[in-house]
């Protein structure tokens, strides 16, 4: 385990590409390694499953997070489950399933990658004896895949940013939300890498700090400018004119292009509309869920309170102690907010209903 304090100990980009992904199978150990997310920024330390049920605590308690790692998760989940069964093993991957599904309700990209590796499960041709090994295999494509596709994603939403821009950008879309690359952040770094000199605002994305924790640690190991603003601060710059766009990831795309994502995106959106700014959803076209018709469809998953309630300022709680609240993990941007969404088909435009649904049946999935 490495144990690195202090965050200008972290030598910058070494973390992600050939030296650490995200999320992998140690073939060695035969288990999953995970970098920790909850203990970002000041510490980087693995965390590692062996059962289907540490993978399901894993994703429950955002070790691992971010829609697209969330399917890597869900199927590796998946090949720990068929490793170890508990009873008969096609009936238990079927529970395991259900399991990492209902881990995280709001990111489709979860349940899209269970049932992919559920196919397999239910396919004739696959012996029992042989199932462990085909899912194994198949978790890795999807690992490789994710990689493949957000690199290309990010390569079609660098295509949007100019040299001298400022960006508000929300959550955390990168590397850690990933296998590798990102999404939106992801489009930052491509753009960055190309030589175009960016400034990113980074919402600190109450109440997780995916934002102020992750993102801009992403953003020291890459070398790309930035300034940690509260939430509550992105009206004021985007009001100043010296913002020029924002961008930010997908937990699930209706079919009409509203766009479900962390908590705080919509209300990012509507004063992003309001100043003329333009606002880019970046993600994989397998956020696409052709099955929703609209936003309002979207399960939001709530999560458990003390995130809001349990947090202090210096050293002091900041609520009473009998304090009520609501945590909402995320909301619905309605697609006429958007200039554009961003996939690895390219960039769609509105009408986003028709042009979402080409793109998908374009490129084989299923939606
Ligand atoms: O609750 P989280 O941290 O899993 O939420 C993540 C987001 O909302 C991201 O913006 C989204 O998953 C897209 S990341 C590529």
């Amino acid at each position: 385990m490495i144990n690195l304090m202090g965050r200008n100990a972290l030598p910058r980009g070494r973390f992600f590409g050939d030296f650490m992904r995200t999320i992998e199978w140690d073939s060695t150990k035969k288990l999953i390694k995970m970098i920790d997310q909850r203990k970002l920024p000041r510490r980087f330390e693995f965390v590692t499953c062996q059962t289907v049920d540490q993978m399901v605590e894993a994703i429950r308690n955002m070790t691992i997070r971010g829609a697209p790692a969330l399917a890597v998760a869900g199927a590796y989940g998946m090949a720990l489950a068929v490793r170890n069964p508990q009873g008969e093993i096609r009936q238990f991957a079927r529970y395991a399933a259900k399991q990492l599904i209902d881990a995280r309700p709001t990111a489709v990209n979860l349940g899209w990658g269970v049932n992919r590796i559920l196919k397999i499960v239910d396919s004739s041709e696959i012996s029992d004896s042989d199932l462990a090994e085909r899912i194994l295999k198949e978790a890795h494509n999807m690992a490789e895949e994710d990689v493949r596709i957000n690199r290309k994603l990010s390569e079609n939403g660098a295509s949007l940013i100019e040299d001298g821009d400022t960006i508000i950008h929300h959550c955390n879309t990168g590397s850690l939300a990933v296998v590798d690359w990102g999404t939106a952040l992801g489009a930052i770094r491509f753009a960055h890498e190309q030589g175009k000199r960016i400034h990113v605002l980074v919402d600190e994305t109450r109440p997780r700090l995916q934002g102020s924790r992750l993102t801009a640690w992403e953003c020291d190991q890459y070398g790309i400018p930035y300034e940690i603003i509260t939430d509550n601060a992105a009206g004021y710059f985007l009001r100043s004119g010296k913002v020029n766009k924002v961008f930010f990831g997908a937990d699930r795309v209706a079919a009409n292009g509203d766009v479900a994502n962390k908590i705080g995106s919509y209300m990012l959106s509507l004063a992003a509309n309001a100043n003329n700014v333009p606002v880019y959803s970046v993600f994989p076209l397998s956020t696409v869920d052709l099955t929703t018709k609209s936003g309002d469809l979207i399960p939001i998953e709530e999560r458990d309170t003390s995130e809001v309630l349990d947090i202090e300022f210096q050293g002091e709680a900041v609520t009473p102690l009998n304090a009520k609240a609501r945590n909402p993990a995320f909301d619905v941007t309605p697609h006429g907010l958007f200039t554009g969404l961003v996939t690895e088909a390219g960039i769609v435009y509105p009408p986003f209903e028709q042009n979402l649904a080409s793109c998908v049946y374009n490129n084989n999935l299923d939606g």
